[in-house]
């Protein structure tokens, strides 16, 4: 029997359309709340099981304005805001040059050689797929919090703020931007629970391991086997399980977490 935490409180939810941020969606209204579920893709959001969507684009400041003011003014209140909206990769960023590289040396090895391929991203990375990446993942969680912490201070409420960084922030296991925007989401974390406090706002993040999502399906079949053989519980996460961490964390069961980063990775990192 699913716990019912969030009863009466109004949640906010981004990248809502699929994947971890649906089943975030569904977690927390499955708990009591009222939810809406913010996307680029209004139809995807629609989908979520979320009781209000809206279409926003996380990396446009005023985008994510108009959406926190259309679900206070729906709700009446804003409880909990919850940033899951995150890209792996853009156009103009090297991945193409990267996935190409690594195929080639993948196939070289396999014939049982050697390789002398070098797997660069960096030197491929355009201004513009780097900033495309930083702005979804990172300026995304700073636009959500200020806005969500604008409408808490005029209404003069608590509340819990919940990001989702990566375990690739500690590992450095991913591509350059992604890395760095997922380390920034925990200092970003770190010093907003220490400023939110006094309001009585907490502000925590969970750092998901690999996890069944759509994300997953362009990934190479064999590098999925090894991700899953590098994962003591020997599997990927599935949404839902990443969902439980951030309802914890939403709800008042994590009434003195603030500040915190909780791994959901099946042993694969300890932060
Ligand atoms: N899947 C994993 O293995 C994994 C591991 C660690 C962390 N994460 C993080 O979890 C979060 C969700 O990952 P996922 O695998 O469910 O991703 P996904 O690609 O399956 O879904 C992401 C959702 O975000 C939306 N989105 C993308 N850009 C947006 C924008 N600018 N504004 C609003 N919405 C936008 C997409 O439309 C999509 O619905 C991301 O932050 C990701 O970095 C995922």
């Amino acid at each position: 029997m699913m716990p019912r935490r969030l009863e009466g409180r109004a949640a906010i939810v981004t990248g809502a359309g699929r994947g971890i941020g649906r089943a975030i969606v569904q977690r927390l209204a499955t708990e009591g709340a009222r939810v809406a579920a913010l996307d680029l893709d209004l139809a995807e959001a629609q989908g979520s099981g979320g009781e209000l969507a809206i279409a926003c684009n996380v990396a446009d400041s005023a985008s994510v304005a108009a959406a926190v003011a259309k679900a206070r003014e729906a709700f009446g209140r804003l409880d909990i805001a919850v940033h899951n909206a995150g890209i792996g990769q853009a156009p103009g960023d090297g991945s193409e040059q990267f996935y190409d590289a690594m195929a080639r040396r993948n196939a070289e090895l396999a014939d049982g050689g050697r390789s002398d391929i070098f797997v660069d991203q960096l030197i491929h990375m355009e201004d513009r797929g780097w900033a495309a990446v930083m702005a979804v993942n990172i300026d995304g969680a700073f636009y959500l919090a200020r806005e969500f912490t604008r409408v808490l201070a005029r209404d003069g409420k608590p509340g819990a703020i919940v990001a989702i960084s990566s375990t690739s922030a500690q590992s450095g296991e991913g591509s350059p931007h992604y890395c760095a925007s997922k380390a920034a989401i925990i200092g970003l974390v770190r010093q907003l629970s220490r400023e939110l406090a006094p309001r009585r706002i907490r502000v925590n993040a969970v750092a998901p391991g690999p996890t069944n999502t759509p994300v997953m399906q362009g990934i190479p079949p064999e590098w999925i086997a090894s991700m899953e053989a590098a994962i003591p519980l020997g599997r990927l996460a599935d949404p839902s399980e990443i969902a439980a961490a951030v309802a914890f964390l939403a709800s008042d069961d994590a009434s003195f977490c603030t500040g915190s980063v909780l791994t959901a990775n099946g042993g694969s990192y300890f932060l």
